[in-house]
């Protein structure tokens, strides 16, 4: 037996790259030293619809280091879309200055390339363009409904009968539940510095799918995807505003083509609210109907969202309310706007951050109605089988996650009656909620580099074009080739996020680390069979990997593996399941409320590594609460524009907000999911958070409040629900 202390998978070892990042030596896209490069700045549209009807670039130009200033008039010709609306997806083209029409307040209409970052800023303030606006711009969310269509992408659903369901109901409760526009803000700003050469691009960009990317920057180029080459090696937070390249990007390479240098673009904090994405506006309708004993009859979803005027987007919200319950009425509806604002595009759990919100409230309010626990609501309306997809879970521990939570949290000390727990001025509650998130698991293709060295250790290389998004994936990577290797995992070096490495899906929607992991093992196991293989040594004599490259008579040895989903995956529905407690302290006089704790118990297969696993989930507590307590990006209803532009007015939490968390993960392994038995963690983290938060306040003070974010004036005005009577 080989005794190796090798810090394999399930260990909670400190991240591998911790060191590179607070010594400053991880490079971020905007760090890396090129040479020759210049510094390119993005002028924003200052109207919402219209047309640019001139522009005055000479101010601009005759200042010091400015070498180009790119509009619609000189930018090269790009690959546009061919329908008015066209879905948007992670590797879509991006188009930009292509014409003199404006479609949304703070679209780029410019972009202004100087010897340093400061000329480059300062000129782009001296371009002068004047507009004709069209008063027909959509701006007011609220006023716009009759503009709403039913997006053409089959996500309308139906099971049962809806009506029927109703009608055996013995009790029903219909609300409708708000959720604003929101931004990510990962700390690092999207950037990148793009330089061409022999018609060939290379770009260090901050990305989360860099095969995605190249493909974005090939397509809309009109170039070969061969011919582009992206570098992703740290990225500083994504949360899904990297998933797609934006158009800076595309600017970057277009004006590198038209200077004949390097050329970056980091946006700025202001920018990432009009050019990066967010989360869009929610309107969700819920109807649920329920037995006396708490059996449900009927349960509907309908939301109502926007998107921009020729791009598509539609966060599936009523994606929960398929799958999460044993009801056999289920209908869900989606409606979109054409606003005169940005694209939305995925945030942190798309569909289900704010879907959670409007289904795991409106249970709340049920299960009140009801009289019944919500606890016990939701346990007796579980199901171990899909009924969206219509075949059975994987494995689904929600039960167990809310049985041990409970016990976890003291939730037997709940009182059932609002506004009867109290300490002086301040209303005490308790609140619950459900977590789902599927697991997806895509194909992934690593390379193994194995070098024996001179101290007769072997020291394994893992590339894959994967990317780490502060998540841990360096770390989990190293991890898995230790195990898989047998060796410790100092002596593992893992390379990411260059798109000259094997092909992997990237990060997002929580299927990196199940990806990355598998594909890593893959290639681990390949090289081990490879060296056993060349010297006809049984697959199942355990030799260790510096004894095998001896009896091969080498010093190094390459393979590749390839990890992908298996014909019983898609026979199951794979997901995350979770459950979130929180503890609120509301004062009753000002409406000011703190969390004072949360527990969170997730069942999430295989737990690569508690460390990183738990700073995801905390992250996503965090994340979850920001959507109750503080974040909402105003539009300004006259303009189009945003009025919340920076971290002065667009609030997220702080420490001080969540001291006290506590993270239970179920020991699990999901061998339907994958061979290692990992499901997605990074998203079920904020799922249904903010459920727990407002249901904790009815418990506390019996008021629903349905509008996030519960700001203390809302909720000091928020009149007591029928039903409650406080004492
Ligand atoms: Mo996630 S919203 O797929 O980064």
């Amino acid at each position: 037996m080989n005794t190796v202390k090798k810090s394999g998978v399930g260990q909670a070892i400190d991240r591998v790259e911790g060191h590179l990042k607070v010594t400053g030596k991880a490079k971020y896209a905007s760090e890396f030293p090129v040479e020759n490069k210049v510094y390119a700045q993005g002028i924003n549209s200052t109207i919402a619809k219209g047309e640019i009807v001139s522009i005055d670039t000479s101010e601009a130009e005759k200042q010091d280091g400015v070498l180009k200033v790119i509009t619609y008039k000189n930018a090269e010709k790009l690959k546009t879309f061919d329908k008015e609306m066209t879905a948007i997806g992670t590797d879509s083209i991006a188009p930009v200055l292509q014409s003199n029409k404006v479609n949304y307040y703070g679209e780029y209409v410019g972009l202004v390339v100087a010897e340093t970052f400061e000329q480059a800023q300062y000129a782009a303030r001296l371009v002068k363009f004047e507009y004709k606006k069209d008063p027909s711009a959509v701006i007011k969310f609220e006023e716009s409904r009759s503009k709403a269509y039913n997006p053409d992408n089959g996500s309308n659903y139906s099971r049962g009968d809806m009506q029927k369901g109703l009608s055996e109901a013995d009790v029903v409760v219909e609300q409708t539940y708000n959720t604003p526009i929101e931004h990510h803000h990962p700390m690092e700003l999207h950037a990148i510095i793009a330089s061409w050469d022999n018609g060939k691009v290379m770009a260090y960009a901050s990305q989360q799918m860099v095969d995605d990317a190249t493909i974005a920057i090939s397509a809309t180029f009109q170039i070969p995807k061969k011919d582009v080459r992206i570098v992703s090696a740290f990225v500083g937070g994504g949360f899904g505003s990297k998933l797609n390249l934006e158009r800076h990007a595309i600017m970057a390479v277009m004006a590198a083509k038209m200077v004949g240098r390097p050329v970056q673009v980091t946006v700025t904090r202001t920018q990432m609210f009009t050019n990066t994405g967010m989360r869009q506006q929610n309107e969700q309708k819920m109807r649920i109907g329920a037995k006396n004993d708490g059996t449900l009859t009927a349960l509907s979803h309908e939301t109502l969202s926007h998107t921009s005027t020729n791009m598509e987007y539609q966060e599936p919200c009523g994606m929960v309310s398929k799958m999460l319950y044993n009801v056999p009425n289920n209908e869900v509806t989606y409606k979109l706007i054409p606003m005169n604002i940005q694209t939305p595009f995925a945030m942190r759990a798309p569909g289900e951050a704010t879907g959670s919100f409007a289904l795991e409230s409106a249970m709340d309010e049920m299960a009140w109605k009801l009289k019944m626990d919500p606890i016990d609501f939701r346990i007796k309306n579980d199901t171990q089988t899909d009924l969206h997809e219509n075949r059975p879970f994987s494995s689904r521990l929600l039960v167990e996650c809310l049985r041990i939570g409970a016990d976890k949290f003291g939730w037997k000390d709940r009182k059932m009656e609002p506004g009867t727990n109290k300490n002086g001025n301040w209303l005490i509650g308790y609140g619950v909620s459900a977590a789902s998130r599927n697991s997806p698991y895509q194909k992934t293709y690593s390379k193994v580099i194995l070098d024996l060295e001179d101290d007769g250790k072997v020291h394994a290389t893992i590339q894959m074009d994967a990317t780490d998004i502060g998540t841990g994936s360096y770390t989990i990577i190293a991890q898995t080739a230790s195990e898989y290797l047998n060796i410790p995992v100092e002596q593992v070096s893992v390379e990411l996020g260059d798109s000259n490495f094997p092909v992997t899906p990237g990060s997002g929607g929580s299927w990196g680390a199940a990806s990355y992991c598998n594909g890593a093992r893959a290639a681990c196991e390949n090289a081990v069979k490879g060296l056993k293989d060349n010297r006809n040594i049984p697959q199942d004599e355990d030799v260790a990997l510096a004894e095998l490259l001896k009896r091969n008579q080498i010093k190094t040895f390459e393979a590749e593996g390839m990890a992908e989903p298996s014909k019983e995956f898609e026979e199951y529905s794979v997901f995350s399941f979770g459950a979130n407690f929180c503890e609120v302290w509301v004062d009753k006089d000002t409406g000011m409320y703190r969390i004072k704790r949360m527990v969170n118990v997730g069942s999430a297969g295989k737990i690569l590594n508690p460390k990183t696993a738990y700073g995801q989930i905390i992250g996503g507590l965090t994340m979850g609460a920001g959507m109750v307590i503080a974040e909402k990006t105003q539009v300004e209803p006259n303009f189009g524009n945003f009025i919340t532009r920076s971290f002065a007015d667009y609030h997220v939490p702080v420490n001080l907000d969540l001291a006290n968390i506590d993270v239970v993960f179920l020991p699990e392994e999901d061998k339907i999911a994958n061979k290692m038995g990992i499901k997605g963690i990074g998203e079920l983290g904020i799922t249904s958070v903010a459920a727990s938060i407002a249901n904790a306040i009815f418990n506390a003070t019996g008021k629903r409040m349905r509008d996030l974010p519960i700001t203390p004036e809302k909720l000091i005005e928020a009149g007591v629900e029928e039903g409650v009577s406080l004492s």
